[in-house]
């Protein structure tokens, strides 16, 4: 009734057809005699042409459609006399014979075009709008290809998609909960899940032996640009399985989205530890799509009198390949202060500039610290770093874990500048061993660096039941990460499987035997029933779609996102209850107690 063929299908072959399209006003051009008009819906565009001495009255309808109004119409697909080759409907136009208005529509608040007027919170606000231009409607349609690829490779693989519950008990995995209170249980409240964690873990008890699941996960946290409140994770557990199993699977997943969604062969991930990650990024989640690694400099920068390098407890550079020239004094003062901003907090930034000329009048080097270090010296700073003519170092110092993440923002500034990371070069890496536990100095306690399911290593299994506080620190996790272009895509662990240790690693993480029991009583309970070996791994699957759309943000990947206060701007949620729900939910003496 409403359409023969999309908007987004006619070619030169269809000429001579009679054709029946129906869509959304794009724009329309008025040439007096002809009236131009592109209609637009999910599949493309069309031109529809209305000639005035053919219908006047036709064409008087056609000039008084506005933008976004739904038409139908019915004409005669011939060639266009200039052609777009812009457009895949570029060489044909349809003459209309007959024009329908289904709906009007008021002006826009924004343009529906690629690039838009539209401010984040406005395009939100009015999301159907936005969801109508194409670089949104794109991502969505391109999620749903991942999610179906995903589906279709894991099934394959054995894997059985069970729902879990989200209506739930806390679990704690570093963010706050969202917590939903009991009609029926007056005074106590569900958790909406931040992962199915536990629930895998049971399924495995179970016997389901390999489970997966597209979920959404929630977690009341700080929001940036990677992450949302609500967020959907492809979360997975197998049993009867060592790490080797899971990353085998999972870059076999990894690999099949790429080929068969952007027809990319990758070719096998390197492994790094967290230590070495670390150690030549400063960073957790390195973006390997390019070099300027860390190179340590104690021993060529300590001793010569620069009491800054002499007192720190590591001095470490980077090398910007051929930025000699390219950074001015100004640029240089502005990275300096881009790096002194509170959200990086160097106290300074040191930069050796390797002269291009080699025979340079003022000599080999130009530096900022040049009062304390001969050629010679410089000369070991660029030995160290490999640095050549035309090469610019930048080194920084100080308590060795702080300065490290600094430097990673540096590093990362320098490839942003400087074009390394590449639209369409996807580097991936699996990032393992990481520390089981993290010491918080001010609320002196451990912190699990995964979650408290995470087992140590196998050969470090044993020093967690005796070890001492600085063993402990020292222990290494059966946990693995998947990076790509320095975004961390997905987190798993071989879990704890036996009650004793699990128990143990609880007692670390300060809980009591009692409140251990209160909140894990359940996971601890299947445990003595016969629970197998088993890990897992999830992979934010909103990321996952940014990241291999080479966008940063995963907004545009979500149908329906929330903005940085966590509002949903289209519905106005979160938003007040009245009194009685308040009431129901025995809610309503909290609300008056706040008040007072
Ligand atoms: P983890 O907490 O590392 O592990 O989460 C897995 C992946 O989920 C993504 N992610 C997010 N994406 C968008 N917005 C957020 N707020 C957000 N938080 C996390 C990241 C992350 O790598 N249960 C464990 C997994 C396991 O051990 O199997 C878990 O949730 O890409």
């Amino acid at each position: 009734m409403y359409r023969t063929h999309n908007c987004g299908e006619l070619r030169a072959q269809h000429i001579g057809q009679e054709v029946k399209l129906s869509g959304w006003v794009q724009i329309s051009r008025d040439f007096g005699g002809m009236t131009f008009l592109d209609l637009r819906d999910r599949y493309g565009i069309t031109q529809l042409v209305f000639n005035m001495e053919d219908d006047a009255a036709l064409c008087e309808k056609a000039r008084k459609l506005g933008r976004e109004f739904v038409i139908s119409t019915t004409g005669l697909v011939r060639e266009r006399s200039a052609k777009n080759p812009n457009r895949p409907t570029g060489d044909i136009e349809i003459q209309v014979t007959k024009l329908e208005v289904l709906n009007a529509s008021k002006v826009p608040p924004f343009t529906i075009e690629d690039d838009t007027d539209g401010g984040d919170d406005l395009r939100m606000k009015y999301r159907y709008l936005d969801i109508r231009r194409n670089p949104v409607k794109e991502s969505l349609i391109f999620r749903s290809h991942v999610a179906i690829e995903t589906r279709k490779y894991l099934a394959g693989e054995g894997f059985v998609e069970v729902e879990t519950p989200n209506l739930i008990k806390s679990t704690p995995e570093g963010a706050r909960d969202f917590v939903v209170p009991s009609r029926m249980n007056p005074g106590q409240f569900y958790a909406l899940p931040q992962s199915p964690q536990t629930f895998k873990q049971i399924l495995m008890v179970a016997g389901m032996d390999k489970y997966f699941q597209i979920v959404k996960c929630f977690r009341d946290e700080d929001l940036r640009a990677d992450r949302q409140p609500e967020f959907t994770q492809i979360d997975c557990e197998m049993a009867f399985v060592t790490r080797e199993d899971i990353l085998r699977t999972f870059e076999g997943l990894t690999k099949h989205l790429f080929k068969t969604v952007l027809n990319i062969e990758m070719s096998d991930f390197p492994r790094m530890s967290y230590d070495e990650a670390m150690q030549r990024y400063g960073s957790d989640k390195p973006d390997v799509r390019f070099g300027m690694e860390f190179c340590e400099l104690n021993d060529v920068a300590q001793g010569k009198g620069f009491g800054v390098f002499d007192n720190a407890e590591l001095v470490v550079g980077i090398c910007a390949e051929g930025q000699a020239e390219h950074f001015s004094n100004k640029d240089i003062k502005e990275l300096t202060e881009w790096m002194q901003r509170p959200q990086i907090g160097a106290k300074g930034l040191v930069w050796i500039k390797v002269n291009s000329d080699p025979n340079d009048e003022s000599g080999r080097f130009r530096s900022s610290v040049s009062k304390f270090y001969s050629e010679d010296d410089l000369a070991l700073f660029a030995q160290k770093m490999g640095a050549k003519p035309g090469d610019m170092m930048l080194v920084l110092s100080g308590e060795a874990e702080k300065t490290r993440k600094q430097l990673n923002e540096l590093r990362l500034e320098m490839g942003r500048r400087m074009g390394l990371m590449k639209p369409g070069e996807f580097k991936p890496l699996w990032v393992v061993n990481f520390p089981l536990l993290e010491w918080d100095e001010d609320a002196k306690r451990f912190f699990a660096m995964h979650h408290p399911f995470t087992s140590p290593l196998p050969e470090d299994a044993e020093k967690m039941m005796s070890g001492d506080h600085e063993t402990l620190k020292n222990l290494r996790a059966n946990a693995y990460d998947l990076v790509i272009n320095g975004v961390e895509i997905g987190g798993g662990s071989i879990r704890i499987h036996d009650r004793s240790l699990q128990e143990k690693n609880f007692n670390l993480l300060g809980f009591t035997p009692e409140q251990a029991e209160y909140q894990f009583g359940f996971l601890l309970g299947a445990f003595e029933y016969g629970a197998p070996p088993h890990g897992g791994i999830a992979f934010g699957f909103d990321r996952l779609c940014a990241v291999m759309r080479g966008q940063t943000s995963i907004r545009d990947f979500i149908a329906f996102p929330k903005n940085n206060m966590g509002r949903d701007m289209m519905i106005d949620a979160p938003s007040e209850i009245d009194e009685a729900q308040l009431k129901e939910l025995s809610l309503a003496v909290t609300v008056e107690k706040v008040k007072v």
